[in-house]
């Protein structure tokens, strides 16, 4: 089984404790979290009491993706919430390699995300404090948008530079996610795949999240 981690962006906000007991029951691997700002990206999702609030109610790994700028302000805050994975983006951060130590000293897994139009090699240097690489298969800032196909040479090249440099990030893809894309991303090196607007636009999202999680041919090892 390929992991997945549940976007909650698509869920009904009305409903969240119900959306939360059906990603625990699920195959998914975890509950993906998407923070903006307005000012990264066009658009405002949520802040710190929707994240207490699904942290009360998930059995399973919170990974948070931070499409925010000056992330490093609220690190703590993250972690005091039940933050496990902590995803901040390149093109916020002008000193990775500070904000993935202090994401790791405070206790937390710590990922770095790529903008669609942002290239691989520019994390050469910073690649070896980072537990996780997210790769952006859409323009970040809302759900439902369609698959950039471009992102399947990304996950490869992500791939190719953890065995050059014996390294064990995991690789996590995020934006357009279905069962079709899922196989060729696990196949070429993905370890965890976000899906948010397949999964709840879905009559059956627990179903859909077990359709993307069993379309793993080849799993990877680490
Ligand atoms: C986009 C977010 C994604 C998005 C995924 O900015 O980072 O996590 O909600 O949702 P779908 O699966 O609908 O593309
Ligand atoms: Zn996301």
């Amino acid at each position: 089984m390929g992991k997945v981690s549940v976007s909650m962006l698509s869920a009904d906000f009305g409903h969240l404790a119900d959306a939360c007991r059906m990603v625990n029951e699920s195959p998914a691997w975890g509950f993906h979290l998407d923070i903006m700002d307005g000012v990264f990206v066009p658009n405002i999702s949520y802040g710190f009491p929707v994240i207490e609030a699904i942290a009360s109610h998930a059995k399973k790994p919170l990974d948070a993706h931070l499409m925010t700028v000056e992330p490093s302000r609220y690190y703590t805050r993250y972690k005091e919430a039940g933050i496990n994975w902590l995803t901040v983006h390149y093109e916020t951060c002008p000193h990775l390699n500070r904000d993935l130590q202090e994401i790791r000293r405070l206790g937390m897994k710590a990922g770095v995300a790529l903008n669609p139009a942002t290239p691989v090699g520019l994390l050469e240097q910073a690649i070896y404090q980072a537990d996780l690489v997210l790769v952006m298969s859409v323009n970040p800032g809302f759900g439902g948008q369609a698959f950039i196909e471009t992102s399947f040479e990304k996950v490869e090249q992500l791939d190719n530079m953890r065995k050059e440099k014996d390294l064990n990030f995991l690789i996590q893809v995020d934006g357009g996610i279905n069962h079709t894309n899922a196989e060729i991303l696990y196949k070429k090196g993905a370890d965890i795949l976000v899906a948010g607007n397949y999964v709840f636009k879905s009559k059956d999202p627990a179903a859909a999240i077990g359709s993307i999680a069993s379309s793993v041919s080849q799993p990877h090892t680490l």
